[in-house]
């Protein structure tokens, strides 16, 4: 299950393919998160054109709506064949069940459905002023987590530091996703809670979402190829 996916923050389809296109050559086709700003710019087709090439794709939209709305939007991106996907915690267990009802298939299977809990740019203070959520940020993160698992879903989104809170609350089976991923010799970027691969995988992540230390990086294929190695071994 562990795996490596690489966030391609790029704003157009020239340029999320011709990245890919670095990796035509390998043995192993990266998983690919696509984001809401290549989404938003270059239509589902790049998620159709990628997926043709053989990439696994983790579709980072964050659906936060009536659980109406969010049921019948899941459908339509089932129907893209993306092989995960994400809804936010905060939009209630009964907002996620529809997210899963919407991304059945007639065949019986769907994409991975994982919840944002708490987005790591949010601090303690905003969330307790702001959102008058009186309880800590861990707190906050294990209840919302344990609220996914009640829904039926198969994770979180969360920083590597607090997989360990996750699997507390909800089991180790429950799959934690991380971003936050630098290796131990880079630049932490804009960054704030980071972790390495090797490390991420220590704690029990089983997914690392890794983007600029692969994308910004002068041989992308070799960073790939160096967090595969270091968090799958
Ligand atoms: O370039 P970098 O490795 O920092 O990219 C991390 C990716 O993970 C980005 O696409 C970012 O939006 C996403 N992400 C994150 N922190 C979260 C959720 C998503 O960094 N809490």
């Amino acid at each position: 299950m562990r795996d490596v996916i690489i966030a391609c923050d790029f704003s157009s389809a020239e340029e999320v393919l011709a990245f890919l296109d670095k990796f035509s050559g390998c043995e192993r086709k990266p998983f690919v998160k696509i984001g809401m700003e290549l989404f938003y710019g270059a239509g589902p087709s790049i998620v159709r054109e990628i997926k043709k090439r053989g990439h696994k794709i983790f579709l980072d939209l964050k659906l936060h709506d009536i659980p109406n709305t969010v049921k019948k939007t899941m459908k339509v991106l089932s129907g893209l064949d993306v092989d995960m996907t994400n809804v936010h915690a905060a939009g209630t267990i009964e907002m996620m069940k529809a997210a899963l009802e919407g991304l059945q298939k007639p065949d019986g299977t769907r994409p991975l459905l994982i919840a944002v809990t708490q987005l790591t740019s949010t601090s303690e203070e905003r969330m307790q002023k702001e959102l008058l959520i009186n309880a800590g940020i861990a707190e906050t993160i294990g209840h919302y987590a344990a609220n996914a698992k009640e829904a039926g879903l198969d994770g979180v989104v969360c920083s590597p530091l607090e997989a360990s809170i996750v699997k507390e609350a909800c089991g180790k089976e429950f799959i934690a996703v991380t971003p936050g991923i630098r290796f131990a010799d880079a630049a932490a970027d804009d960054q704030v809670r980071i972790t390495t691969p090797a490390r991420a995988r220590e704690i029990g992540s089983d997914f690392i979402v890794v983007g600029r230390p692969i994308t910004a990086s002068e041989d992308p294929v070799a960073a790939y190829n160096r967090c595969v190695k270091e968090f799958i071994g």
